[in-house]
């Protein structure tokens, strides 16, 4: 288990490029299995999150094959096995996504039933209440889901809101499951969420027959058959985001290469709102801040609001701001685990239900720290970089599901991390 030394303050600058997006590689990934043959995707990160899911692929009978640079390819011309299993799912619940492309494809499908995790329960009902509309028989066996439709999918309307509003992977699943399916589907209060977009994009060069991309109302056309693709997944708007961050966190100066500022709206909004400069450039943007970051309200918000995956790197950040702000988590109630860490960096941050109250304070204290998930990870990290003396963060193998090198990446701005292999 690794960990990080880090030693502050710094101040960030020089220019840095952002991967593939993880979140967009995952479902695209799934999506392969419904074109039978060798899909090409490129911009695909070096992660262990995309290694669990290459393995849960080849645990059906696909096969995979890094190729070179960025590069994924998978083979799915033989699956013989259309399983999730409980010990590829349990380590990463994006492992739910083969469903819908396992039965479009095979009429039947087992996957493990996800647990929960640290950022929530994370339930999985929309998923299947979608995938029952489509004419699928669902019923949950020994914590496996067993799907089957043994004649196949048919066209619906279907309403895939919930508590909380859309769900990602949900729309994801039940999107794969239609684009096979006879007949047109409407998926209503689909997630508009750019990953979202991409996957769409991705069916629709298979052949699908899907409109209303980055919409929440998805028309499908079903079709009787896809074919495999080369495609290239969308930038990281999180990872830029955190580099954001982590550029503004310093006072620092940088440019973010590879990032699509389209999607990152509410975030470059807020950044403005607390003096934080962020320019489009001919590879991206350059972002820059001059003097002392201003107090704000966040509020997590499905997309085009701002996403819950930033929350815990702009706590950091807001927790140094001048003055008091109020960070509101509208997705995922419960994903604060990171609050306490940042109070032992001398953070005065107060919990109450889903709402933090930060009170601005001049400087954080670099001290021991524990990353509980990914995006609490990224904001100690980003703490650590800013704070006074050293800061350990350990169990780093959470930041490495979702940042490919972010310490080397960190360093060429300037920061001091050091990976210690324990
Ligand atoms: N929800 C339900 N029932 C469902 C599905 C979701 O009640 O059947 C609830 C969830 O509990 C949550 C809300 O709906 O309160 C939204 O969850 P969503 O389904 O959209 O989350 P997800 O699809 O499981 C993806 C990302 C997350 C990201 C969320 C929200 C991937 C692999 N994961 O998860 O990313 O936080 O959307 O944007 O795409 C991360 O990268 O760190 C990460 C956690």
């Amino acid at each position: 288990m690794d960990e990080f030394q880090i030693d502050g303050p710094v101040r960030l600058a020089g220019t840095v490029e952002v991967n593939g997006s993880k979140n967009a590689s995952l479902p695209i990934m799934a999506a392969a299995i419904l074109g039978p043959g060798h899909t090409t995707l490129k911009s695909v990160p070096h992660l262990s999150d995309i290694e669990v899911f290459s393995d849960l692929l080849e645990s059906t009978g696909c096969k995979t094959d890094r190729g070179s640079g960025d590069e994924l390819v998978i083979d799915t011309s033989v699956i013989d096995n259309p399983v999730g299993s409980y010990e590829i799912v349990r380590k990463m619940r994006a492992g739910i996504c083969v469903l819908g492309p396992l039965l479009a494809r095979f009429g039947r499908a087992k996957v493990s039933m996800p647990g929960g995790c640290a950022i929530g329960d994370r339930p999985v009902d929309i998923h299947l209440r979608g995938l029952s509309a489509l004419g699928a028989q669902i019923e949950l066996r020994n914590g496996y889901i067993v799907a089957k439709a043994p004649a196949g999918l048919r066209g619906r309307e279907i309403f895939l809101g919930g508590s909380f509003g859309s769900t990602v992977l949900g729309t994801a699943n039940v999107l794969m499951a239609a684009v096979l399916a006879k007949g047109e589907t409407v998926i209503e209060s689909a997630a508009c969420e750019p990953e979202i977009a991409d996957l769409a994009n991705c069916l629709n060069k298979m052949g699908a027959r899907i409109s209303g991309i980055g919409s929440p109302r998805l028309v499908i056309e079903g079709v009787s058959e896809l074919h495999p693709v080369e495609y290239e997944v969308i930038p990281d708007r999180i990872e830029a985001g955190t580099f954001m961050a982590a550029c503004a966190i310093t006072g620092g100066e940088i440019e973010i290469v590879n990032c699509r500022l389209n999607d990152m709206v509410a975030v470059v909004d807020k950044l403005r709102g607390i003096g934080v400069e962020v320019e489009k450039s001919s590879k991206g943007c350059v972002v820059s801040c001059v003097g002392r970051l201003k107090a704000a309200d966040i509020t997590t918000q499905t997309y085009p609001g701002f996403p819950t995956d930033l929350q815990a790197q702009f706590m950091a950040l807001l927790s140094v701001a001048e003055g008091n702000s109020i960070i509101t988590e509208k997705i995922f109630p419960d994903r604060y685990m990171h609050v306490a860490e940042l109070n032992r960096m001398a953070a005065q941050l107060r919990k109450e239900g889903p709402c933090v109250f930060a009170a601005g304070v001049g400087g954080l204290f670099g001290a021991p720290v524990m990353a509980s998930d990914l995006r609490a990870s990224a904001a100690l990290v980003l703490a650590g970089i800013a704070a006074e003396g050293r800061t350990t963060v350990n169990r780093v193998y959470h930041i490495d599901r979702g940042y490919e090198r972010i310490e080397e990446k960190l360093n060429l701005l300037g920061a001091k991390i050091n990976r210690k292999q324990l």
